[in-house]
């Protein structure tokens, strides 16, 4: 059976397979919940972005967004692919440096970025810094200058597109916390300050218009914004961009009705847009760089969880719970995002009955799905939530003082533990005892 990237077998016990594997004799051997990753579709994203570009015959990066997935194991498997990255945080880029990315393909990203990440950044002399406001440009300033060096940078701008996402993930549009506005002059005028600037080198401009994008045509869209100032910067200030990055977004199956189109028609058709508004261009064609997350992990993702507590409230609804919920995965209750799930140890039962199912954190909210088919459900049941290989292990959460499950890679063959789970130990080894002055209790 294949589903999306999936490819999901059940054999002749109705054990589900993933990547190889019985998905119940890893949840036996790891406990639930957990998180598991086919590497080998991780590898096959990689690639397939990065073949379409050299198919289309442009100079090109492909920046994993490390944010959907950011781990050591993760990082080397990034970089084993040509990826570079892209990361937003100084434990962001500490991953990346602990699996020895090259460093000249890390890209900083942040609408806050404080000295110390900046600092970081310089220290460790990282490829590209994404420059998102006025005081980062003042702070980068200050921090080149006391390190006496230079700066590779794009700017950030806002296209002023609306994709059609959940507002939560739209970042584009106009009224955004993030990047400098085009229309409103901000961005040119950030240009201005850095195009001749003796340590901060502007290589081009940025945009991320969005994540969970199924269309070319929104990229497109902002492509073509993004070439119209770049003509008139060219004629007003002579300003040529050698990278143009249309960011990250590209999206995923999480159910049967999620339809994205295939990452070479993404690349294809954006690349071949772009080379079209070229044509006329005076200035030569830039480097294209794109930053996908969710396309290269989300579907290379399942989460194991066991059945527990049952509660039928007739005419209403039935819940069945599991073993983990939001602080495993939030998507759902921040977003309403929506995933499948199939019964791992149960995998071709016909006889089927519509439950919810209800994460065990104290939290009405905290339900992974709703109203949906299932076979019957007992206690100790597997269950494999597909496709959560995106902002699940990185978003997830200690609520309720949950320790965070472990992450289990699966590649010919082979299973291997990359992030131990944590114990309650490691959920309170940075708490301190309260010394109360006058009290020895
Ligand atoms: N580049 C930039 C500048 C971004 O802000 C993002 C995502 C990406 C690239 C990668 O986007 P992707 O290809 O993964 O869609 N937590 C939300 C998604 C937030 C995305 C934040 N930025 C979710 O779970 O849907």
């Amino acid at each position: 059976m294949l589903m999306g990237n999936h490819t999901i077998q059940i054999n002749e016990n109705g054990h589900l397979f993933f990547a190889g594997m019985d998905t119940v004799m890893l949840a036996e051997k790891y406990g639930t919940p957990a998180y598991i990753y086919d590497v080998s579709i991780i590898r096959n994203n990689c690639r397939a972005f990065i073949n379409a570009f050299k198919k289309q015959q442009v100079a090109f990066q492909v920046a994993y967004a490390s944010k959907a997935f950011s781990t050591i194991a993760m990082m080397q498997v990034a970089k084993q692919e040509g990826m570079s990255i892209d990361v937003v945080s100084e434990a962001e880029l500490y991953t990346a440096l602990q699996a020895n990315f090259p460093v000249e393909r890390i890209h900083m990203h942040g609408n806050n970025k404080s000295e110390s990440e900046l600092e970081m950044a310089i220290e460790n002399h990282i490829g590209c810094i994404v420059i998102d406001n006025f005081h980062e440009i003042t702070l980068l300033e200050c921090l080149l200058e006391k390190h006496d060096c230079q700066m590779d940078v794009l700017i950030r701008v806002t296209p002023g597109i609306e994709s059609k996402t959940h507002a939560y993930i739209m970042t584009g549009n106009e009224d955004s916390k993030f990047g400098f506005s085009l229309k409103n002059g901000q961005a040119e005028r950030a240009l201005l300050q850095l195009q001749h600037h003796e340590r901060i080198k502007l290589k081009g401009l940025h945009c991320h218009i969005g994540s969970q994008i199924f269309e070319a045509d929104r990229f497109i869209l902002a492509a073509e914004v993004l070439y119209g100032y770049l003509q008139s910067w060219y004629e007003k200030h002579g300003f040529i961009a050698e990278v143009l990055n249309l960011g990250g977004g590209f999206g995923i199956r999480y159910t049967s009705d999620d339809h994205p189109i295939p990452i070479p028609v993404y690349v294809e058709e954006i690349v071949k847009a772009l080379k079209q508004y070229w044509q006329e261009a005076a200035f030569p064609f830039p480097e294209i760089w794109i930053e996908p997350g969710r396309s290269i992990v989300g579907e290379a993702g399942i989460t194991l969880y066991t059945v527990g507590a049952m509660k039928d409230i007739p005419d209403i609804r039935k819940y069945v719970a599991v073993d983990g919920g939001m602080a495993d995965n939030i998507r759902p209750a921040l977003y309403g995002a929506e995933y499948e799930c199939i019964v791992a140890n149960n995998a071709d039962q016909n006889d089927r009955e519509v439950v919810s199912i209800a994460g065990k954190c104290c939290e009405s909210g905290d339900m992974l799905m709703k109203d949906i088919s299932l076979p019957t459900l007992k206690p100790g049941d597997v269950l494999a939530v597909l496709s959560t290989g995106a902002y699940g292990y990185s978003m997830a959460s200690h609520y309720n003082r949950f320790a965070n499950p472990p992450v289990v890679f699966i590649e010919n063959g082979v299973d291997q533990l990359v992030v131990r789970r944590e114990t309650y130990q490691d959920v309170v080894r940075n708490d301190l005892i309260y010394r109360s002055i006058n009290r020895d209790d």
